[in-house]
């Protein structure tokens, strides 16, 4: 959160301000680690420990991520479940004086719901807001929001904490850059195992931080040569990893930077690659405080390693990456330039020149080649952690209980400064080799992350599947499983598939293995939209229009409907479409349709899986 060191302190620790003890606590709800990045002085982070923590709490900030489709994230699911529900009446927050700054993007439907939630449900407890609910939006730049928040924190703060009376001049806060102590090893030190310790082994659980290596057994091109994009589908060995999965379920993949991207890195931090050296929490001399945040590595390692496993090269800079690279400039006018385009005059050209730009952070370094920071500096304050990527599983463990399918569109293309980005995961699932291949396959530390897609629990109940291009992934793992149900002599309800895709000779993927489904009676209809066959466009949501009356008879009494894929086009359109077809089907008026379709949603026989 850049709060001064005068307020927080290290982890538990009181801190004295003079009158009185106050201690500030932060909780922060991240999946991504941007929430995380905000509340770098973080103090609590498992939501086990949250019920008990908050009630001793008399001041605590919150950040807070909206995930998906209005989600919390998983670090903060249990917490916001507990919280929201089955409270009613509950004061006994009486105690706490908070702030909320939530995160998320203006182009979702659930503009930083989770946030917005937790606010009034502090409130509604008897907590008092120490501030206005900050809305950090993603889509312009969260980072102006939160300094924006901050800004008009402090003097909150300092009324609360300093008392009315006390009149006394207050220094301006400055934030300190965050910093890792470093040493330098001989290159003989290195050990590969002691790099990846935080690897599960076979009995462990995996989640985010344990995650196991997984070998890649298939890989293939799902579009035809014609088709001027590709899609892989790639299947994880999980054979001997301890690792099960539901139908439905996501897998969390982390991939590697590409071998250019991190020589590059290296040429521009000025090191080589072999060098070999390992971070710290703590500063040498333990003192001032660098980064309260553990190294996103464990052990000594070589810059190789860091720079592909670790860092995220290719996201543009947070203007506070900016601050820390500017301190390091040795020619005054990069310096220069650097540090004007985090100040307020240089705004508009940070969101031209970088955010909409996109420019990544090496094409950031490389314009500033003075620029050197140590690598304590790099890897705490200017690169952030490489995330894992999330694909929907495409196929069922009733199926195929040793192998995780992804189906990932390849993300390839320039931006506005030229540069070819070519996505971090889609390339890596592209150049993978897989072990039908060669014996020295491809490989990659994953997880499971559980999700709530899911097939209703009675398999005669009838379901309405809507999901174009790669949205078809968790259906194909729900035909997969219901094909395994018929095998067994269950009887299946009515189903539809709505797909959609460019063009039939060029990206209908798994056309087969549909078709085989409609042929089993796994499927009751497909029907399937090409965008660009003919002079108009078609969708799913045309399709749905077209089939109003079957589509809404099948929902409406029992069914389900899933939706998955893109949120901020596909998705969006097709819950107007749904909202139309009630409105009309129902002969209601709009705002009968929007209950009728909120009462969908909230029995869970509405459910999305959106990106
Ligand atoms: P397009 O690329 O021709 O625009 C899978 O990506 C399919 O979804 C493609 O056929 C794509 O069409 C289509 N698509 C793009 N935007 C959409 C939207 N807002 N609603 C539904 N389908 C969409």
């Amino acid at each position: 959160l850049m709060v001064p060191k005068s307020l927080i302190m290290a982890k538990d620790d009181d801190v004295d301000l003079g009158s009185g003890k106050s201690r500030v606590s932060i909780f922060f709800g991240t999946q991504t680690g941007n929430a995380e990045g905000f509340a770098k002085d973080d103090y609590a982070a498992d939501d086990d420990q949250y019920e008990d923590k908050l009630k001793k709490e008399t001041l605590s900030f919150f950040c807070v991520a909206t995930y998906g489709d209005g989600e919390p994230t998983d670090n903060a699911a249990r917490f916001y479940k507990w919280f929201t529900e089955g409270n009613e009446g509950d004061t006994r927050l009486q105690q706490l004086t908070y702030g909320v700054f939530a995160l998320g993007n203006r182009q979702y439907e659930h503009f930083n719901k989770i946030g917005i939630v937790l606010d009034e449900e502090l409130s509604k407890k008897g907590a008092k807001r120490l501030i206005e609910v900050g809305l950090g939006d993603d889509d312009q730049s969260i980072e102006d929001d939160f300094n924006a928040w901050k800004e008009s924190l402090w003097p909150e703060l300092d009324k609360l904490l300093r008392g009315e009376e006390d009149t006394s001049v207050v220094t301006p806060y400055k934030a300190a850059i965050p910093e890792y102590g470093l040493v330098i090893h001989d290159p003989s030190f290195i050990s590969e195992k002691s790099m990846d310790s935080n690897l599960a082994n076979g009995n462990a659980a995996t989640d985010i931080h344990h995650p196991c290596r997984a070998d890649v057994a298939v890989q293939r091109e799902l579009h035809t040569p014609e088709s001027d994009r590709s899609c892989i589908h790639l299947e994880f060995d999980i054979s001997g990893t301890g690792i099960t999965y539901e139908t439905g379920d996501h897998v969390g993949v982390y991939a590697e930077n590409h071998a250019e991207i991190v020589e590059e890195a290296a040429k521009l931090l000025g090191h080589s690659l072999d060098l070999v050296f390992s971070i710290h929490a703590d500063k040498e001399d333990g003192s001032p405080l660098g980064s309260s945040l553990p190294p996103p590595f464990p052990g000594p390692c070589t810059l190789g390693t860091a720079l592909a496993k670790y860092a995220d090269l290719l996201t543009p800079p947070r203007k506070s990456a900016l601050v820390a690279l500017a301190t390091y400039a040795t020619e005054p006018n990069e310096a220069k330039k650097l540090k004007h385009l985090t100040s307020p005059d240089g705004k508009k050209e940070y969101s031209q020149w970088i955010a909409a730009s996109q420019r990544s952070l090496l094409e950031v370094m490389s314009a500033f080649p003075s620029a050197k920071p140590p690598l304590g500096v790099f890897f705490a304050a200017i690169a952030p952690r490489l995330q894992p990527r999330y694909y929907s599983i495409s196929s069922s463990p009733r199926l195929a209980p040793n192998r995780v399918h992804v189906t990932c569109a390849l993300v390839y293309g320039p931006t506005p400064t030229g540069r070819i980005h070519k996505g971090l995961c889609s390339t890596w699932m592209k150049n993978a080799v897989p072990a039908e291949k060669s014996r020295e396959c491809s490989g990659a530390p994953i997880f499971i992350r559980a999700s709530n897609f899911k097939l209703p629990s009675n398999p005669s109940t009838p379901i309405v599947m809507v999901g174009p291009g790669t949205g078809l992934a968790p259906f194909r793992a729900f035909l997969q499983e219901r094909m395994a149900l018929k095998e067994d002599g269950v009887e299946l309800g009515s189903s539809l598939l709505f797909f959609g895709c460019r063009n039939r000779r060029m990206d209908f993927i798994y056309e087969d293995e549909l078709s085989n489904f409609v042929d089993q009676g796994v499927i009751s209809e497909l029907i399937v939209a090409f965008s660009r066959e003919g002079a108009q466009k078609e969708y799913v949501q045309h399709k749905i229009i077209e089939t109003a009356a079957q589509f809404w008879n099948l929902i409406k009494e029992e069914g389900y409907l899933y939706v998955c894929g893109d949120a901020k086009g596909m998705a969006r359109d097709v819950h107007r479409t749904l909202h139309t077809i009630v409105q009309e089907q129902e002969g209601v008026s709009s705002s009968e349709a929007e209950a009728i379709v909120k009462k969908l949603q909230t029995e869970g026989r509405y459910l999305r899986d959106v990106w």
